[in-house]
């Protein structure tokens, strides 16, 4: 085997769960991240310090075969010097792509790939000219480091601006036209280095104040998912890609609008641990080691619940018949992801009927 040694770039939920997949295949992980008992550094080894200290960085690539990412704001200055030592993967371009919401929706838009109306903000009097140009009511957000759902303003009319600007302002934001989807949809594929392509099946989600509460997969429509898989295809083969990319879309009037992508597996790709041949997790990793990807195919249906802010009463959850139930071994604080559950079911109707009975025992705080 060629790649052994995995370095992994934060120690979060997403690098736990990529440790835990990589165990079976002999793959040996080794994090860096800032805490002692993050979810990462209960299974695995843990280099303790900011993500972004060169020495660390350089300890870490001198360590591993190949670098990855559970986060993936680390700046290209910092990769830079990586790239002589170990594999980068995936690339650093597109991970500098991905960390900015403006060069991500013009990577779509050059790949034809739709997107919202959108416009650079830079001061009150541009974001003031955005609404009269783009329309009411839409979204300011931070062009960079937002997650579940944190640096967002919906702007429903012109009185909104202050507020808007009050909570987020200053330079470096993005207005988009508010998108009156039906649905949220995601993909997630995995590129390897030799340009072959695997694809999950569609996921559809449900977000509440922002952050993925629960995604039921596969979502079955043939047409957009031939769609999301051309747009998932064209993005990795643009980047070079190696490793697992998602991409979350609205479905409006029938089309799907890409949203953003995240150069890294995906809270709304956790379902495919339990409910596919292979994971993301091990996909990704079999990607970013060289070695074949593995079978996308559904083994049934499944719906994937997050735990946000509170552990859910595990009893009674566990007592339901076909849940896996994953606890990240976080502190709790309102609105973090704590965990997940996923129920597998034969039927297609099944899973709903586990879902309703999930969602009596789960409360978001
Ligand atoms: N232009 C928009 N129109 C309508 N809804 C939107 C728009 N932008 C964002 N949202 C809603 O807010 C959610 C979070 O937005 P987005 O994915 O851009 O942010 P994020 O903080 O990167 O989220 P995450 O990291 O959890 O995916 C979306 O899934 C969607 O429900
Ligand atoms: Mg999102």
């Amino acid at each position: 085997m060629k790649f052994v040694r995995v370095g992994i770039v934060g120690a979060g939920q997403l690098g736990r769960m990529l440790a835990l997949a990589g165990y079976p295949l002999g793959l040996r992980c080794l994090f860096l991240d800032r805490g002692a008992d993050t979810p990462g550094a209960q299974v695995a080894p843990t280099l303790i310090g900011d993500l972004e200290d060169p020495k660390l960085l350089a300890e870490l690539a001198a360590g591993s075969d190949v670098v990855t990412f559970d986060w993936e704001n680390i700046s290209g200055r910092a990769l830079e010097p990586l790239e002589s030592v170990a594999e980068i993967r995936p690339p650093r371009p597109a991970l500098e792509v991905a960390q900015d919401r403006i060069t991500e929706k013009a990577l779509f838009s050059r790949l034809k790939i739709p997107v919202a109306e959108h416009a650079a903000i830079g001061t009150k009097q541009e974001l003031t000219a955005a609404t009269r140009k783009i329309g009411l009511p839409g979204v300011l957000k931070t062009r960079r480091l937002g997650y579940d759902g944190k640096g967002q303003f919906v702007l429903k009319d012109m009185s909104h601006i202050d507020a808007a600007w009050d909570a987020i302002g200053g330079a470096g934001l993005i207005y988009e036209k508010f998108q009156a989807f039906s649905r949220e949809l995601s993909i997630v594929g995995a590129r390897s280095a030799d340009g072959k392509t695997v694809f999950y099946p569609l996921s559809a989600n449900v977000h509440g104040g922002g952050i993925l509460r629960y995604s039921v997969a596969p979502f079955a429509n043939a047409q957009l998912e031939r769609s999301a898989r051309l747009y998932l295809k064209r993005v990795m083969n643009a980047l070079a890609y190696v490793g697992v990319l998602a991409i979350e879309f609205f479905v409006v009037r029938g089309r799907l609008v890409a949203n953003e992508m995240a150069p890294r597996v995906h809270n709304s790709g956790h379902w495919t641990i339990e409910g596919c041949v292979v994971s993301q997790f091990e996909n990704h990793l079999r990607a970013i080691c060289d070695l074949p990807l593995g079978s996308t195919r559904a083994l049934g249906h499944t719906a994937m619940i997050n735990f946000l802010g509170k552990m859910p009463d595990r009893d009674r959850l566990m007592a339901i018949e076909g849940l896996a139930f994953h606890d990240y071994g976080k502190q709790a604080r309102p609105g973090r992801k704590l965990g997940h559950c996923t129920i597998l079911k034969a039927g297609a109707r099944e899973p709903d009927l586990a879902l309703s009975h999930a969602l009596k025992v789960i409360e978001w705080e």
